[in-house]
Order: C-alpha cells, then structure tokens, then sequence
C-alpha cells in the first residue's frame, strides 16, 4: 500500500511536470519584448551584423552606403532595417524589435567621424 501511494505521487508529479511545461511557451509568447534590456549593445551588434557592408560603424560607405549623416528621416531608416532592400540588403525585421531598431537608429544619428 505504501509502495502504491509512492508510485501515485510519482505519477501525479509527472502530470504536472508536463503540464507546467506546456503552459510555459504560452507564457513567452505573451510577455512584451524589453524595450532596453542592457544586453542589447547597439555598437557590437553593428559591427557583426552590418559592418560587412557599412564600414567603420556606418561610418564610411562600403557594399552598403555610409549611414553617418544620412539625409534620410527616421522612418525611412527603420523600414529599410525592418524590410531591407531586394538584392541590396537583408531584412532585419524578423532579427530585432522595433524597439530595438529604434535604438540602431539613435546609435546611427549618434555616429561621428572617428578621432585622429
Ligand atoms: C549584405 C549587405 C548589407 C548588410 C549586412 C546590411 N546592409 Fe544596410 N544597406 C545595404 C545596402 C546595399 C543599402 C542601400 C540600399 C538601397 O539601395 O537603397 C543599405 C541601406 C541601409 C540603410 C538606409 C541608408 C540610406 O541612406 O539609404 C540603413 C539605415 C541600413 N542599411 C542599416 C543597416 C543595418 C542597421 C544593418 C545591420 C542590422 C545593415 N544595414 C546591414 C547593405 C547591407
């Protein structure tokens, strides 16, 4: 008898092992996304992420154009990341928030000329 209750908690604890695992994506999928955690360094992720095609930060132009300065308003620059360009450049959309291609885009109004 006391073999059997053991056996049955067991059981029990697995059912609800697994019911807390099911309940957990449900969980993720509707906590907003932080809009500043402080792992998201805007200067690094550039550098590996867009520096193959705009050089020395966006800084100078490379494959893509130089960003530094861009003429062009801040939506034209969030979609271009969010939606990238056919044949020209990739999307980013699915990679980054828009918050968080919010924040590329503060990083790129920020960017000066490199000194000396
Ligand atoms: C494979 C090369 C490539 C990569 C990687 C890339 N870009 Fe681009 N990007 C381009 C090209 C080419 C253009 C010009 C598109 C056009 O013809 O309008 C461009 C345009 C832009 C523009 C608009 C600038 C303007 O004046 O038209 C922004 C902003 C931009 N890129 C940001 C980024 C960011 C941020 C990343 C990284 C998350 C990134 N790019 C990664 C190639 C790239």
């Amino acid at each position: 008898m006391k073999l059997h209750m053991m056996k049955f908690t067991a059981l029990l604890s697995g059912v609800l092992g697994v019911s807390s695992l099911c309940a957990a994506p449900v969980q993720a999928q509707s906590a907003t996304p932080a809009p500043d955690n402080g792992t998201f360094d805007v200067e690094q992720l550039f550098a590996g992420t867009c520096g193959f095609c705009h050089s020395d930060g966006g800084r100078t132009a490379g494959k893509g154009p130089q960003l530094m300065n861009s003429p062009r308003d801040d939506d034209f620059l969030h979609n271009r990341i969010k939606n990238g360009k056919s044949g020209a450049m990739p999307a980013f959309g699915g990679a980054f928030t828009d918050a968080q291609i919010d924040q590329i885009i503060k990083y790129i109004r920020a960017l000066k000329p490199r000194e000396g």
